[in-house]
C-alpha cells in the first residue's frame, strides 16, 4: 500500500518536471514568434501595389495636351483597359491615369467618341469629367451617387518618353 503511495508521488513529481521543462523549453519559441508577429504584420491585399510601363512613344496622341487612350495593358486590371489623358507639358503632373472600371458597379467607362469630352458609363450612363474623373452626371437611378473615376498614382519619365503607372 505504502509503495502504491510513494509510486504516485514519484509520477506526479515526474509528470511535473517534465512539464516545466516543456515550457521552458517551448516558451522562448513562442514569445519569439509573437514577436515575430507584431513586427511583421502579414500585408493585406491593399499593401501590395504593383506597376506598369507604357512606352508612350507608341501612342502619339499622348504627345499633345488633350489627348487620351482607353487600352489594355495585358495583366493590370485583368486586362481591362487603363485611360491614359494627356492635361499637361512639363509640369510635375503632366497626366491623369484612371481605371476604366466604373466606380459604381464595374460598368466599362468608355473615351468619347468626340476628342476632349467627358468619358462614361456604358452601363447606368454616369458621366465624369475628361481630366479630373470627377463625376458630373450620377448613374441613371441614383441621383445621390458622386463617386469619380479611380485615379491610379503614375511616374513620368520624359527622356525616356515612359509612363509607370501603379495599380
Ligand atoms: S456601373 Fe457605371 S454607372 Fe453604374
Amino acid at each position: 500500500m505504502e509503495n502504491k503511495q510513494e509510486r504516485r508521488e514519484f509520477l506526479k513529481k515526474a509528470i511535473v518536471l517534465a512539464g516545466s521543462s516543456l515550457c521552458a523549453t517551448c516558451a522562448p519559441a513562442f514569445f519569439s514568434a509573437c514577436e515575430y508577429i507584431q513586427e511583421k504584420p502579414i500585408p493585406t491585399m491593399f499593401d501590395r501595389v504593383r506597376e506598369h510601363i507604357v512606352d508612350l512613344s507608341l501612342f502619339p496622341e499622348l504627345s499633345e495636351i488633350g489627348g487620351a487612350i482607353s487600352k489594355s495593358f495585358g495583366k493590370p486590371f485583368a486586362g481591362r483597359p487603363v485611360i491614359i489623358i494627356r492635361k499637361a507639358k512639363e509640369t510635375d503632373d503632366d497626366f491623369s491615369v484612371f481605371s476604366s472600371i466604373c466606380p459604381h458597379q464595374g460598368g466599362e467607362i468608355l473615351l468619347n467618341d468626340d476628342k476632349g469630352k467627358n468619358h462614361w458609363c456604358a452601363e447606368h450612363y454616369s458621366e465624369y469629367e475628361f481630366f479630373t474623373g470627377e463625376n458630373l452626371k450620377p448613374p441613371d437611378y441614383e441621383p445621390d451617387y458622386k463617386e469619380p473615376l479611380v485615379k491610379l498614382k503614375y511616374e513620368y519619365y520624359p527622356e525616356e518618353n515612359k509612363l509607370k503607372f501603379f495599380y
